[in-house]
């Protein structure tokens, strides 16, 4: 890749994350800003880069980042509009529920790609969903996000289910993982013994999914045995609706997520 200028405009949790993994790409130079710049300093003195105005961003890079939350997408646009640009910069938007025609109203003639990334992402171990105003995959945006974890493109009517997924999800595993912990210190396990048997657990249970390509109920018969104490606890997650309280999370996640792209 060439050497590019890569803007990133609202470096919070995720803005941050991703600027995380594109700084570990060759060849890039990063243009940081963010509306607290003690946020952006700090972050510099991480990953290098330099700090810009928002304006300077828009002129400078080739690739600008949107970080800030949907809510603030529309005022942060609207001071830029009409500030000199590359005339072939890319606008990467990472907000949640906001589409590409919206985004394209605020920012005309311009190749737009909208992203949901999450905050595993900070690790390089990422699951990004990506679409675009051409409905074609982007070999820049996925050699920006080649240390993010793994990248997808999505038709955009499925963004928002993706988001409710691979976007809000890591928060509900987090939560999974802190119950299997205050479990095993209810049972006498210390907090950090019993957090990293959760957190490996998880991760071990994950990949097994991943790398088998089994079915996730198959696996699960596999440590089941009959009268076992396995089955006991799945009898007892299913008593307590566990499946249907995750699926009911997804699609509350889902619904918000329609509605922040409205606001
Ligand atoms: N968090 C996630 O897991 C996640 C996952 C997928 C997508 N997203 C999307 O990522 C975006 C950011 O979410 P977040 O959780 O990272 O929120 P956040 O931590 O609040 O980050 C937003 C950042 O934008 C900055 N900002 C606001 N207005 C600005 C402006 N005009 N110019 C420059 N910087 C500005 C804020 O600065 P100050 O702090 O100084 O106000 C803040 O650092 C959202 O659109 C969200 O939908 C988040």
């Amino acid at each position: 890749m060439m050497s590019m200028n890569i803007g990133f405009i609202g470096l919070g949790n995720m803005g941050g994350a991703v600027a995380k993994a594109v700084s570990q790409v060759d060849d890039t130079n990063l243009l940081l800003s963010n509306y607290n710049p003690t946020k952006a300093h700090a972050l510099q003195q991480q990953i290098g880069g330099q700090l810009l105005s928002n304006k300077e961003i828009m002129t400078q890079a080739q690739v600008v980042f949107l970080g800030v939350k949907p809510h603030q997408l529309s005022s942060l646009l609207a001071d830029l509009k009409g500030q000199a640009t590359p005339a072939d910069q890319t606008i990467i938007s990472m907000a949640a529920g906001v589409n590409l025609a919206d985004l394209t109203e605020m920012l005309p003639n311009k190749p737009i790609i909208r992203m949901m990334p999450n905050t595993p992402v900070e690790i390089g171990q990422g699951m990004t969903t990506y679409t675009t105003l051409d409905g074609q995959a982007s070999p820049l945006f996925e050699d920006l996000m080649v240390y993010a974890g793994q990248v997808t493109f999505t038709p955009e009517n499925l963004m928002d289910a993706a988001t409710a997924i691979a976007g809000c999800g890591p928060a509900f595993v987090y939560q999974f993982i802190e119950a299997l912990a205050d479990a095993g210190v209810q049972n006498g396990l210390s907090r950090q013994v019993a957090l990293d048997l959760a957190a490996q657990t998880v991760a071990g249970s994950a990949q097994m999914v991943s790398q088998t390509k089994k079915h996730p109920a198959q696996l699960r018969d596999e440590v089941t045995s009959p009268g076992g104490s396995t089955i006991a606890g799945v009898v007892a997650l299913e008593k307590h609706g566990f499946r249907y309280a995750i699926i009911s999370a997804i699609n509350k996640a889902l619904k918000k997520t329609k509605k922040l792209g409205k606001n």
